[in-house]
């Protein structure tokens, strides 16, 4: 199968904003990043505005509705404190995620299949009010079909357990993993559903999961602004665009 189009990169400024509140500082900025993403090639910039604001902050979400040219996806956790910026802000998209306060990041993907009604209820308001929907989940089918029957337009496909089990040098598990992914995004895609994916995703891990025809944007942050150190986020997100570009080829 060809790809479904060209595929997008979102890139997640939430660790910009971790380093910066490491000291309670002005700086580094996380509109400065989103601005040079947007030099350097992204096609959207995705925050996480978590619950204890660890690092993105309601000021940077201003800011970035304020200044930002791209669109903004705006990852949080299905609750009414969360809909509610969500609904005053008006971003392009939203990306709803699991949320747990001990976690170091989001673990796992959404329980959408046993949460259906809940989950319906709670994203009706923002379909309504034009806002793209996404729901973070595994690959799992029931997941999928859920997301379907509750009118999302979109899943991002949890790729952490792929990225994990590339690091620890278990490749039988990680090509399990990419089976599983694979099948799951042709599932998605025949249920009308538009196929994001991410989390963990590196130089080493993103071929891959870009060359899936029906997968259309890849969420990464936290390697593009680690490698930024190193290379200048500028030349780190270039580097990635190009090995998308050349996965998709
Ligand atoms: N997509 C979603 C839904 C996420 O929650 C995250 C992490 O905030 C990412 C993508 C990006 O993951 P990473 O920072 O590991 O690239």
């Amino acid at each position: 199968m060809e790809p479904l189009g060209k595929l997008r990169l979102g890139v997640n400024i939430d660790h910009v904003a971790t380093v910066r509140n490491a000291r309670g500082s002005a700086y580094p900025d996380p509109l400065r990043a989103a601005e040079i993403a947007e030099g350097a090639g992204a096609d959207g910039i995705t925050a996480h505005l978590r619950e204890d604001r660890r690092h993105i902050s309601d000021a940077d979400i201003e800011g970035l509705m304020d200044t930002l040219a791209l669109p903004l996806n705006l990852e949080m956790a299905a609750t009414a404190e969360m809909q509610a910026i969500a609904l005053r802000h008006r971003p392009a998209a939203v990306c709803i995620v699991p949320e747990n306060r001990q976690e170091v990041t989001t673990e796992g993907g959404l329980e959408v299949a046993r949460k259906e009604n809940l989950l319906g209820d709670f994203i009706g308001p923002l379909r309504e009010a034009g806002i793209r929907v996404s729901l973070f989940i595994g690959h799992e089918a029931e997941q999928i079909e859920a997301a379907a029957r509750i009118g999302a337009a979109v899943v991002e496909l949890h790729t952490g357990a792929y990225c994990d089990f590339h690091s620890a040098g278990e490749d039988d598990k990680r090509d399990i993993e990419l089976a599983r992914l694979a099948e799951g995004a042709k599932l998605a895609h025949a249920l009308g559903l538009e196929v994001h994916a991410g989390h963990g995703l590196t130089y080493e891990t993103v071929g891959p999961i870009a060359a899936m025809p029906e997968v259309m944007e890849l969420n990464i942050g936290h390697f593009l602004i680690g490698e930024a150190i190193f290379l200048g986020l500028d030349a780190a997100i270039r580097e990635m665009c190009r090995l998308m570009a050349e996965a998709r080829a």
